[in-house]
């Protein structure tokens, strides 16, 4: 049985068509990467699958349960880092468990013993245990984006989301932070679906990868299917499709992929 089930799914803004028809699964424990040009529709299917936004048709269900609001069972690491510059790596990761705790627990900011160990052992986790201290502002972008991950895993979750995480990171520590989020993932054997726009990431990375273009599902396999000519086609802009069509070379793939991981 499927863990994710994604069934025709199709997101629609004004005369803006986000998603369209989007469908696919994803058994327990799985990484997969969803790649594709800005403008997609990456972050309105994560959205979709967090229960963030609505689709206009179709469904979201993880282990039968439709998703139709945020679910303490589903994580989120969002592009910007999210975290609060004031509070340290400890608090910001202790944050994780209000995710899943009442509202009294939030509003007087009570964390019993068991989840300051949580917070602790997640920062272990991403590398940063002896950084619990540091005031989140004062840490690299890397850094945050590694409190951000160990936050998400204080709120206990079976799944794992992330929109671009390293977006806004310098190429190492892009790198740092996949590897923490892979190992993270592979820990805990959570069901991980991460969006990225750089390709040379996804391939190092990703088991399964989905490319969307313009909505569309355009490749859905498993890196041995995952070559140059589908990195073409999801990269594509829509106004040289049928210009040369089946023509294009190699070379060709070579320089989309040096645009977009740029
Ligand atoms: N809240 C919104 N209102 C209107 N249009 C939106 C909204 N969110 C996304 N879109 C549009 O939907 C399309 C897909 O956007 P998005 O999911 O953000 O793509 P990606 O994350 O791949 O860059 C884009 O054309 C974008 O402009
Ligand atoms: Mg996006």
């Amino acid at each position: 049985m499927s863990y994710i089930s994604v069934e025709g799914v199709s997101k629609r803004f004004g005369s803006t068509q986000a998603l369209d028809d989007v469908s696919f699964e994803v058994p327990q424990g799985e990484f997969v990467v969803i790649l594709g040009a800005s403008g997609s529709g990456k972050s309105t299917l994560l959205r979709c699958m967090n229960g963030l936004t609505k689709p206009t048709a179709g469904s979201i269900s993880i282990n039968d349960t439709e998703i139709t609001e945020p679910h303490p069972e589903i994580a989120m690491i969002f592009q910007q880092h999210n975290i609060i510059g004031e509070m340290s790596a400890y608090s910001n990761a202790l944050t994780g468990s209000l995710q899943r705790s009442g509202v009294l627990e939030s509003v007087f900011q009570f964390h019993d013993r068991a989840e300051k160990l949580e917070a602790l052992q997640a920062l272990e986790t991403v590398g940063l245990l002896d950084e619990a201290n540091q005031r989140a502002s004062q840490m690299s972008g890397g850094q945050q984006q590694r409190v951000g991950i160990a936050r998400a895993l204080v709120q206990n979750p079976m799944t794992l989301l992330a929109d671009e995480p390293v977006a806004s990171l310098d190429p190492g520590s892009s790198q740092q932070v996949m590897e923490y989020l892979l190992r993270a993932s592979d820990d805990r054997k959570l069901t991980t679906v991460v969006s990225l726009h750089q390709v040379n990431l996804a391939r190092q990375f990703g088991e399964r990868f989905i490319g969307l273009k313009n909505g569309q599902v355009v490749f859905d396999g498993y890196a041995e299917e995952f070559g140059l000519d589908v990195i073409d086609e999801i990269y594509d802009s829509p106004e040289h499709v049928g210009d040369d069509g089946d023509e294009r070379d190699e070379e060709a793939a070579v320089d989309s992929q040096d645009e977009v991981t740029a």
